[in-house]
């Protein structure tokens, strides 16, 4: 089923970032479903069939409101979904923050950077932004990784920010604007 025809899709050398459909349910869960996702992000664990379908119809409306673009990530040449990469966009303050997941078979591939780059080509170019942030617990090394190799700088650690799996957890936050974006990836 399409959602939303007007979704936009980004492609990579290997990837594809497309909209969510809702026959992506199964392999939805299948990948989400995980501990180490969970425990990077605010994805439940265990990860229900029906979290699968909520999430997938929130994309259409939240695409709709103009404040988050949600795509799925599926590995261009056999449409397999292997992740999500969002950017949620403040329209007033004309900003972006985006927030990703792998599936924990696909880590270490360079993928999650593949399309984060992506998107960040999107949020700039397309949605015009003046800045995009992102930002992860700070025990996450892959993600601090991934932000620092699409060239989003360190803006500060955050102590004690959120409860999260039994846990208080320190934030680590990142920004790039526009015009610093403009140096770096003027040729992607
Ligand atoms: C963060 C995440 C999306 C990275 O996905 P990925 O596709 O493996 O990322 P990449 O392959 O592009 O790797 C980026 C860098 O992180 C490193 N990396 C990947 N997995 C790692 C791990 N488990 N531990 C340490 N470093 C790791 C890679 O080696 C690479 O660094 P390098 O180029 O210096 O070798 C993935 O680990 C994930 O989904 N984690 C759980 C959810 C999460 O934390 N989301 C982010 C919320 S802010």
């Amino acid at each position: 089923m399409i959602l939303n025809s007007f979704f936009p899709t980004l492609e990579t050398k290997r990837l594809k970032l497309r909209q969510f459909e809702l026959s992506d349910k199964k392999r939805l869960r299948e990948i989400a479903n995980s501990r180490e996702i969970a425990e990077g992000t605010f994805i439940p664990y265990p990860y229900k069939d029906e979290f699968a379908v909520d999430f997938i119809e929130s994309q259409f409306r939240d695409y709709k409101s103009g404040n988050l673009v949600n795509f799925a990530v599926v590995i261009d040449n056999q449409d397999l979904l292997i992740g999500s990469m969002g950017i949620s966009i403040d329209n007033k303050l004309n900003e972006g923050e985006i927030g990703f997941w792998i599936g924990v078979d696909y880590w270490g591939n360079g993928y999650c950077t593949e399309a984060a780059r992506s998107v960040l080509h999107y949020g700039f170019t397309e949605r015009k932004l003046d800045k995009i942030i992102a930002f992860h617990f700070k025990d996450n090394i892959a993600s601090s990784k991934v932000l620092q190799k699409i060239g989003m700088e360190l803006e500060g650690i955050k102590r004690n920010e959120f409860w999260h799996m039994g846990e208080l957890k320190d934030t680590v936050h990142y920004v790039i604007y526009k015009t610093d974006y403009d140096k770096l990836w003027q040729n992607i």
